[in-house]
């Protein structure tokens, strides 16, 4: 639920607009059904079934994406203990493309790319390498990672990724590229956004991404993941601060404002 907004807010065409809620039509591929996204966001049925109740009390008031934004913040509250308010009054987005979800920063970006695809959207450095510590909760599928354990011909894997880790993930992660298999991003605790936990991950050479381990290529973003690892209170406003910011990208106000009425389906 946590990379919900992440995934969401960060297609280079839309913003927060709840449009990764929208089902597949005939036709036309959703976001939803990408490969990007499809099975690693689950949950759907949340947001639809809040969404219900909402439309039974309230009708065309309180649009998909808003309840998408405060459902990843009481996630985040769940399961990392971390507060934040979330403004309120997004527009619901009608466009649905799968094509939009392929343009999110592929997890082979260096650090370059990475910021560079962040400051498109306003987003600092910092702010970037802050928000990746979202990586201690959820899965990933093998695919996304598996160019570091078998593409390497003068080492057993990538040099960078810890030996014994590497040996654990070719277990479960098989040559083949068999896209259904997934992984736990941070297997000691899968189901937590523990402060520290991610880039402490990185810093011990424990990271799935090529994208993760960029992070610590340069002296200053290395020391960014040594603090976010050091001090989780610092890390958390930091982390607060910055989905706050991600939930406000390209938001649809005022008059072309639209509540969509069905969070799965455009209104008629
Ligand atoms: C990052 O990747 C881009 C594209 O492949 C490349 O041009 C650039 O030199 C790389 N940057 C670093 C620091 O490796
Ligand atoms: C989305 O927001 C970014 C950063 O603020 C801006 O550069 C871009 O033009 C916006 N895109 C749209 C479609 O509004
Ligand atoms: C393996 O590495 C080569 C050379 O860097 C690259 O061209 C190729 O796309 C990579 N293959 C995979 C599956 O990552
Ligand atoms: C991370 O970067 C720091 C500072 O450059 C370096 O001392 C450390 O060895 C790096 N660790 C990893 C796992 O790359
Ligand atoms: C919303 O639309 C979906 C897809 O057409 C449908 O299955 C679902 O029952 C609808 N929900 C409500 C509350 O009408």
């Amino acid at each position: 639920m946590v990379m919900f907004v992440l995934i969401t807010c960060f297609s280079l065409i839309q913003g927060c607009d709840g449009s990764v809620l929208i089902n597949s039509t005939p036709g036309n591929v959703a976001e939803k059904d990408s490969p990007a996204n499809n099975p690693s966001l689950r949950g759907f049925f949340i947001i639809d079934n809040a969404k219900t109740r909402l439309e039974s009390v309230c009708k065309g008031v309180v649009s998909c994406a808003d309840i998408l934004a405060f459902a990843t913040r009481d996630s985040v509250v769940l399961t990392g203990g971390i507060g934040y308010k979330v403004p309120a009054g997004r527009g619901d987005g009608n466009i649905y493309l799968a094509s939009d979800t392929v343009q999110l920063a592929p997890p082979t970006f260096n650090l370059s790319q990475l910021t560079a695809v962040f400051a498109k959207k306003g987003f600092a450095q910092n702010e970037m390498i802050t928000l990746s510590d979202a990586y201690t909760i959820g899965r990933s599928h093998c695919t996304a990672f598996s160019n570091r354990l078998y593409n390497f011909s003068l080492t057993p894997q990538d040099p960078t990724l810890n030996p014994v880790y590497a040996a654990a993930l070719k277990q479960l992660c098989p040559p083949g590229n068999d896209p259904a298999l997934v992984v736990p991003m941070d297997p000691s605790s899968p189901a937590i956004l523990d402060a520290g936990s991610y880039s402490g991950a990185i810093l011990k050479s424990r990271d799935l991404f090529t994208s993760d381990q960029t992070l610590n290529s340069t002296v200053n973003s290395a020391n960014t993941v040594k603090k976010n690892n050091e001090y989780p209170p610092q890390w958390k406003s930091k982390f607060a601060a910055a989905m706050v910011k991600m939930g406000e990208l390209n938001v649809t106000t005022g008059a072309a404002r639209v509540v969509r009425l069905n969070c799965s389906v455009v209104n008629k």
